[in-house]
């Protein structure tokens, strides 16, 4: 990150103080609260961690031991229990509060459907036993391609209910990537639906589905489990398709939950990494469940009266954390929601708030960009007054998002917790507590609790002050990724690289910034992955996707900063033919990016094509990014380009079309 940079961040220095009113009933109230957590943490690491997974898991049996460090960076937590995350999310609340919604389900026209916590463990028993009788066991994992649906959330619970190990494809994702996730998977099962509803149009899934496994590689599918959403037409295989309905309808409403042990996979989640393949990040089931309800506590400081909506996808780790596993776990009533904001209209999103009475709402900082866009003033048309806290999530939020966040959807009165988290880390690590934190518009802040973060340099060395650097954790925490599926020398060098001279710190791959207060402000990504709307993209993999084309010979993908995705996708691409100028350079740009669609999802699709004779190389053939970047944003070359053996190909690529 350039000093300009860091300098433009360090001078917001608005600071907006928990109100009293909410500092009074918050679950950690004011800073030294805080503070004493903190401090229990670092006199006593495990003790802190084990006393938290004692009062907050349901065991089987108990666990004697707290963190393992034997086989480290393969690090593992309480890992002679045993539990089961189905149980400790919905058996638990039977006695105490069965009719209390589990889920209010608004489907993308409208349409409201409520089940309560009795019903819900009913429906994921219900399944649960489906999936057992087709003979899915421990271990197995199974993919799951569905719309966002109470059926989505009960087909994870009924994962975790029998040790199945999910894996869950976002339903945007194409076949290709749906491919190759079954296959790296090796999934004995997919769970999908005929289609999925988003702002007003169908889309298929099941045809997807039958598209990715014709592709090959997938053999190791027996079964294929099909929600009706849409009752569009589609083929059903004999022997190997079976209908939702038909799997269910005869089978006991409830399942003895199978006991697991703590480090068992509870799920795999793909996401991008800088080189490669996206990759298989594997989670356990008792440090991720801990991990899931003390934010819930903390971060979102969830009260029995909540209503809890986060805006995110299931096939998102957000969707994992803060839909299908902490509020079910808490017991809370949530929103889930099957459409788009901006469908039927920009009102949408206030709207449900007002409808379903909302107390907390979390989503990204892109949608409420796009919102501000399509119409700041709707918020007003709508009574948002039983919101009480506000979140944002996956990207940094730029400050007159946040103040128009914390203004107009906000009323002035709600506290924002910008968490700052990733895939690998299964919940929230750096966020404000909402009845302690003050809080900088655009920062988030400290780490939690037990959290040991810190910004250091190429040595390992924490940056004072005023700086910039590498944001690590110095110690492992119970919620962290445990390996890469199928992969284990790749979650190595990706996460604990030999860098840092030989301190043994997980790599979170994000630069970060410490201002004069001790505010943590996130500069983005270091390596070469992009975050467009809040979805990780690695450059190479959209790269690949356009080698594989017969037309082009090259291509090096950048991010340019863009107002409402924060990131957007820029290619530079050489063709193996000639240069091509005009209309046909925008004919060859349109199916390039119907190409990359294809092949990764419509989210990868870039933004801006250019075409050159070349790409800017140094002399020994390394291709410079740098001043890639600086192209797209359309800077002034500044930097020194003698190392580079075609200058003349920097004029081309500044050509649009
Ligand atoms: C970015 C999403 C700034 C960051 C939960 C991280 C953020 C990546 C924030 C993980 C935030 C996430 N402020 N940047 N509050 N939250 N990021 O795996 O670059 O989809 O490394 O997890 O998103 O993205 P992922």
């Amino acid at each position: 990150m350039s000093s300009a940079e860091i300098e433009s961040v360090l001078h917001e220095n608005r600071v907006f103080e928990p109100s009293s009113d909410f500092v009074k009933q918050a679950n950690i109230s004011g800073m030294p609260a805080y503070q004493v957590l903190c401090d229990e943490a670092e006199r006593d690491y495990e003790g802190f961690w084990a006393r938290h997974a004692r009062d907050n898991l349901l065991w089987q049996k108990p666990f004697s031991r707290v963190l393992d460090e034997s086989d480290a960076p393969f690090f593992k937590w309480f890992d002679d229990g045993e539990l089961n995350a189905s149980y400790n999310c919905l058996d638990r609340h039977l006695n105490a509060q069965p009719n209390k919604i589990a889920i209010i389900f608004e489907a993308d026209d409208g349409t409201v459907t409520k089940v309560s916590y009795k019903q819900l463990f009913h429906k994921v028993c219900q399944f649960a036993n489906g999936l057992k009788s087709l003979g899915i066991k421990p271990g197995d994992r199974v993919v799951i391609y569905m719309p966002m649906s109470i059926e989505a959330v009960a087909a994870m619970q009924a994962c975790a209910r029998i040790g199945a190990t999910h894996s869950v494809v976002f339903g945007g994702f194409s076949a290709k990537s749906l491919q190759d996730r079954i296959s790296d998977a090796g999934a004995v099962a997919v769970l999908t639906a005929d289609g999925q509803m988003r702002g007003g149009k169908e889309i298929p899934l099941k045809p997807t589905v039958d598209e990715a496994i014709a592709m090959g590689g997938c053999g190791s599918v027996k079964n294929m489990v099909v929600y009706k959403r849409t009752g569009s037409d589609i083929s059903m295989q004999e022997g190997r398709d079976v209908w939702l309905s038909d799997l269910v309808q005869n089978q006991p409403d409830v399942c003895e939950p199978t006991w697991v042990k703590a480090e068992h996979p509870l799920f795999i989640l793909y996401t991008s990494g800088s080189t490669g393949k996206p990759k298989g990040v594997q989670h356990s089931t008792a440090g991720y469940l801990l991990h899931a309800i003390l934010t819930m506590k903390w971060t979102f400081d969830y009260k029995g009266s909540d209503v809890f909506w986060c805006t995110a996808d299931v096939g998102w780790v957000t969707g994992h954390t803060y839909i299908a596993y902490g509020p079910l776990a808490v017991g809370a009533s949530q929103v889930v929601f099957e459409g788009v904001p901006t469908f039927p209209d920009a009102n949408r999103f206030w709207k449900m708030i007002e409808d379903h009475s909302v107390t907390v709402f979390y989503t990204a900082p892109t949608a409420i960009r796009s919102l501000i866009k399509l119409g700041a003033e709707l918020p007003k048309q709508h009574d948002l007054s039983s919101l009480r806290l506000l979140g944002t999530v996956g990207e940094p939020i730029n400050p007159e998002a946040w103040i128009w966040y914390y203004q107009e959807v906000g009323g002035g009165r709600c506290p924002i917790v910008d968490t700052w988290w990733q895939t690998e880390t299964g919940g929230h690590l750096l966020t404000p507590l909402p009845g302690a934190t003050p809080l900088k518009p655009g920062s988030c802040t400290f780490p939690l609790p037990g959290i040991m973060a810190d910004i250091v340099d190429e040595t390992g060395e924490s940056v004072p002050k005023g700086h910039g650097g590498i944001l690590v954790l110095k110690k492992p925490w119970p919620s962290m990724i445990r390996t890469i599926w199928g992969d284990p020398e790749r979650f190595k060098k990706s996460y604990y690289p030999d860098d840092f001279r030989g301190k043994q710190y997980y790599l979170a791959g994000d630069g970060a910034s410490r201002d004069e207060d001790g505010y943590i402000w996130i500069m983005g990504r270091i390596d070469d992955v992009l975050n467009v709307s809040g979805h990780r993209l690695g450059t190479m993999e959209i790269e690949s996707a356009l080698v594989a084309h017969d037309l082009v010979a090259e291509a090096a993908i950048v991010g340019k900063p863009h107002d409402v995705k924060g990131e957007a996708v820029i290619a530079f691409v050489v063709l193996k033919g000639a240069r091509p100028s005009g209309e046909e350079a925008k004919k060859i740009a349109k199916t390039l990016r119907d190409w990359v669609g294809q092949d990764i999802g419509a989210i990868a699709k870039p933004e801006e094509i250019r075409f050159g004779d070349n790409l800017p190389k140094t002399r020994s053939g390394k291709i410079m990014r740098r001043l890639l970047r600086a192209i797209a944003k359309g800077e002034e070359i500044t930097q020194d380009v003698s190392t580079l053996e075609n200058p003349q190909i920097l004029e081309q690529l500044k050509e649009t079309i």
